[in-house]
């Protein structure tokens, strides 16, 4: 095969002989140009690796008996040092040993000296052409590399999004869980409750008239007892009710502060009896809002209960309402005994209690009516000092 040097498209392949016998350097020179290659030499190793530096060259052809420096350092530093430069060593003595070092070494070929010109040139082409499919395949292998880098980064993140995407479901199936609770709870309730509060409504008349006519007073403690645990029921039931949801009247033009005033009021006998120091702070006048009042009323009826049932021996109740861009947040905080960190979310939960009387419905309603009105109640912080809930939602102008 005879090369086209004339031939733009195919690249000439630069070669650096380096052989101290300045007769075979001839020769190769020859022979190798007049094959089209461009050929540079050198008689020792030293300056055949300066212009090997220089060069870049596809090949080096080097005789393994060098004046300067053994053939195989030489092949060594070659390789380490120019990776894409291959190299083919021949030597006049050739013993398998020194032949299975060099390979090991790196060459690409070994040629017994003395070779025959056509020997010579179908190595050299050999060794070039296998040198451009080897380099195109290291190239490839860097690519695939690269790519399969890629691929896992963005299996990763995919992971990642899918492993998100699966939490939002589950706490989205927990939360319409728990709204199912509440929704049984109330088609349960409305019929239990007229079911209960009838019998319940004799059980006191009865109790009552046994009261008017009984004189011993440990007797009619016992029934004021009596008396008493049908009120407890009544107001569980009453309780069921409300969280069951009533049909919604919604006013356009509802006052937050005032809503908070009348949830209060219900409570001033028990703020008053326990000494409980109130603090209503408003910084300006809260947008109205356009809900169910009394849904609103609701809310904080059951913040506010929590916490004057924390405080049982006193304490303070610091209610604080904000708005800003065009959301309304209001703060409960009582100085009661907190809640432990791990049922920070677990108080949320319908049937949730840490009471013995308790019902564990007064947060998740808090939330539910919350969040009907796009807004949120959270834990804004709690310690043995104290709880402060926050409530936010946003101001439906009128
Ligand atoms: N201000 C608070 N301080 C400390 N713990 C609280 C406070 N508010 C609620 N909790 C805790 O959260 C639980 C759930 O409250 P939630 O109002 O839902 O039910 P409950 O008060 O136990 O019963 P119910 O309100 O139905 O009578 C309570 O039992 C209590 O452990
Ligand atoms: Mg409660």
């Amino acid at each position: 095969m005879t090369r086209d040097a004339a031939d733009p498209a195919v690249p000439i392949a630069s070669i650096v002989v380096v052989d101290d016998d300045t007769a075979i350097l001839e020769l190769v020179s020859f022979l190798l140009t007049r094959r089209g290659y461009r050929v540079a030499t050198a008689t020792d190793a030293r300056t055949a690796i300066t212009l090997i530096a220089r060069q870049r060259p596809e090949l080096v052809l080097m005789d393994y008996m060098l004046p300067d420096l053994d053939g195989l350092s030489a092949l060594c530093t070659i390789r380490e040092q120019f990776p894409a430069t291959y190299v083919i060593m021949f030597s006049g003595q050739g013993s398998e040993e020194i032949v299975v070092e060099l390979m090991k070494a790196g060459a690409a070929e070994y040629l017994l000296k003395p070779f025959n010109n056509r020997t010579l040139l179908e190595r050299v082409d050999g060794v070039l052409r296998l040198r451009e499919i080897e380099l195109a395949n290291r190239a490839l292998q860097t690519e695939r590399e690269r790519l399969l880098l890629e691929i896992e980064t963005w299996n990763r993140e995919l992971q990642g999004r899918v492993r998100e995407k699966s939490e939002a479901l589950q706490r989205a199936q927990t939360e319409i869980a728990q709204t199912e609770k509440l929704a049984a709870l109330g088609y349960l309730s409305a019929g239990m409750a007229h079911e209960i509060r009838n019998p319940l409504n004799s059980i006191a008349l009865f109790t009552q008239l046994l009261r008017q006519g009984i004189e011993d007073e440990e007797q009619q403690d016992y029934l004021d007892k009596t008396l008493k645990e049908v009120d407890r029921i009544d107001g569980i039931i009453r309780r069921l009710v409300d969280a069951a949801g009533r049909s919604r009247t919604i006013q356009p033009d509802v006052q937050v502060d005032q809503v908070i005033q009348s949830a209060l009021a219900v409570f001033a006998p028990q703020i008053e009896a326990r000494r409980i120091t109130i603090s209503l702070q408003c910084a300006a006048t809260p947008p109205p809002v356009k809900a169910d009042p009394a849904e609103l009323e609701q809310i904080f009826t059951n913040l506010f209960l929590n916490a004057l049932e924390e405080m049982p021996q006193g304490g303070r109740l610091a209610i604080e309402i904000s708005s800003a861009s065009g959301r309304i947040m209001v703060r409960v905080s009582d100085t009661g005994g907190g809640i432990r960190e791990e049922l920070l979310e677990t108080v949320f939960e319908p049937f949730f209690t840490t009471k013995s009387r308790g019902t564990g419905i007064g947060l998740p309603v808090v939330r539910r009516i919350a969040r009907l009105y796009h807004g949120d109640v959270t834990i804004e912080k709690t310690s043995t000092q104290g709880t402060t809930f926050r409530v936010t939602f946003p101001a439906f102008l009128a």
